[in-house]
C-alpha cells in the first residue's frame, strides 16, 4: 500500500481522549468532560428555524465558491458592529469550518516547503495541516510571563514566510492586545511574510474585547468559524477575510477543493448571526463558569495557571506534579471520572508538564467536576 509522507501526521490526542472518556462511560461510568473544546450548547434556535424553513422552500444544492451573498454581506457587518471597521464584503470568503479555511489559506499563500511560524503552545492542527501540504511549521516557545503568546523577540533571528497567531488562543484563552498584535503583524510585513490571524473564539471574551488583525492591518488573512460563539461545531462553517489583491486567488481554489460550503449550514449561520440574546446568554454561562473554574482550579491545588481572557479553556503548569500530562490525564479520568487534555497536543517539547481544562461544559457539570478535581488530589496528597 501507498502512503504519503506528508500524511503521517500526529493524532490529535485530545481525540484520544474522547474515546477513553466514552469508554468509560459504555462501562456505566458517569465523566464530567473538561477535555472537549466545543460549546454544548445547540445552534441558536433562529438558525435551526430558518434552516427547517429551507429545507422545505428549496433544493439547498451548491451555492457559489466565496458563499452566500447575503451571509457574506452580514459577516461583513460584523466587523462594523463588533469593531468598527469597515469590510469590504467582497473579501469575505465562507469555508467548511474555520479547518477548511486553514486548507484554503495556507495552499493560497504558500508553496512547498515554505515555512509558517507559530507560538507553542498552540491549536495541534495548525502544524498537522501545514505538513500535510508539504510545509513547515516553524514552532516558537513562548514563555509563561508573555502569557504564551509569541512576541517579536521571540521570533527575531527565525526565517519564516508566514506568521500565524491566535487570540484568544487555544489552549490557553490568553489575547493579543492591539499594540502586540500591530507589532507582529507589522513584523511579518517588514520580513514580507504573510499575516494569519485566527480569530475563532472571538465573541467569547470576558473583561475586554478581542481585537481583529484588521485594526491592525487590511494585509492580514482572518480566520474565523461558527463552531464557537455561534456554537455550531458540527455545522462545518466558517470564513475568512482576504486582502483585497488576493480574493480571486483564493476563489479559485475554493471552486476546485470543496466547490462550497454546505449549503444548509450557510443558511443557518446567515440566523445565528442575529441570535444575539442567546449567544449572549452563552457567553454570560462561559464566563460564570470561568469565575468558578479560577477558584475550583486553584482550590484543587492547579494553582499556576495564566487566567483566561477569552475562549473556554485554563492552560495549567502541573510539571510540579508531573512530566507525563498524558498518564495524568488518564489517571485523572480513572480515580475522578473527569476527562482532562494533557498539554502533548499543544506544546510537543513542554507539554509533558501541563494540563488543558475547558470549561465548555454546563454549569452544573463544572462545579460537579472541580469537586471531583478537588477530592482526586486530596487523596493523592
Ligand atoms: C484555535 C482553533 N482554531 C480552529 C479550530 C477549528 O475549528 P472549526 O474547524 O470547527 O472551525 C479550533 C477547534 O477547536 C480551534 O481551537
Amino acid at each position: 500500500m501507498r502512503n504519503s509522507r506528508r500524511g503521517a501526521v500526529d493524532p490529535f490526542i485530545v481525540m484520544d481522549v474522547m474515546e477513553a472518556a466514552r469508554a468509560a462511560e459504555e462501562a456505566g461510568r458517569h465523566i464530567i468532560h473538561m477535555e472537549v473544546g466545543q460549546p454544548g450548547t445547540p445552534a441558536p434556535a433562529a438558525a435551526r428555524k430558518a434552516l427547517a424553513k429551507a429545507m422545505e422552500a428549496g433544493s439547498l444544492g451548491y451555492t457559489v465558491a466565496l458563499g452566500i451573498p447575503e451571509l457574506r454581506r452580514r459577516i461583513a457587518r460584523l466587523y462594523k458592529d463588533w469593531y468598527g471597521v469597515e469590510v469590504d464584503p467582497a473579501r469575505v470568503v465562507v469555508t467548511p469550518g474555520s479547518s477548511g479555511g486553514f486548507i484554503l489559506a495556507f495552499t493560497a499563500l504558500f508553496d512547498a516547503g515554505q515555512t509558517v511560524a507559530l507560538g507553542a503552545p498552540g491549536y495541534p492542527s495548525y502544524r498537522q495541516i501545514l505538513r500535510a501540504l508539504d510545509l513547515v511549521p516553524l514552532e516558537v516557545s513562548t514563555a509563561a510571563a508573555n502569557r504564551y503568546q509569541p512576541t517579536p523577540e521571540d521570533l527575531a533571528g527565525h526565517a519564516f514566510d508566514g506568521l500565524l497567531v491566535a487570540s484568544p488562543a487555544n489552549p490557553t484563552g490568553t489575547m493579543l492586545d492591539h499594540g502586540e498584535l500591530g507589532a507582529l503583524a507589522a513584523m511579518a510585513r517588514d520580513r514580507g511574510a504573510a499575516f494569519l490571524s485566527d480569530e475563532i473564539y472571538h465573541g467569547i471574551d470576558y473583561d475586554r474585547r478581542a481585537v481583529t488583525a484588521l485594526e491592525v492591518t487590511d494585509e492580514a488573512v482572518v480566520i474565523n468559524s461558527f463552531s464557537k460563539y455561534f456554537s455550531m461545531t458540527g455545522w462545518r462553517v466558517g470564513w475568512l477575510v482576504v486582502p483585497e489583491a488576493q480574493i480571486r486567488q483564493f476563489e479559485r481554489l475554493a471552486q476546485n477543493m470543496f466547490i462550497c460550503a454546505p449549503h444548509a449550514s450557510q443558511v443557518a449561520a446567515l440566523a445565528a448571526m442575529d441570535a444575539g440574546d442567546e449567544l449572549e446568554a452563552n457567553r454570560a454561562a462561559y464566563a460564570r463558569n470561568r469565575a468558578r473554574m479560577l477558584d475550583g482550579l486553584r482550590a484543587a491545588g492547579f494553582d499556576r495557571i495564566a487566567p483566561p481572557d477569552g475562549a473556554f479553556y485554563v492552560y495549567a503548569d502541573v510539571s510540579e506534579l508531573t512530566q507525563d500530562s498524558r498518564a495524568f490525564a488518564a489517571e485523572i479520568l480513572d480515580k475522578a471520572g473527569v476527562a482532562v487534555t494533557p498539554g502533548l497536543d499543544f506544546d510537543p517539547e513542554r507539554g509533558g508538564g501541563t494540563l488543558r481544562f475547558s470549561y465548555a461544559a454546563s454549569e452544573a457539570d463544572i462545579e460537579e467536576g472541580l469537586d471531583r478535581l478537588r477530592r482526586f488530589m486530596e487523596t493523592r496528597g
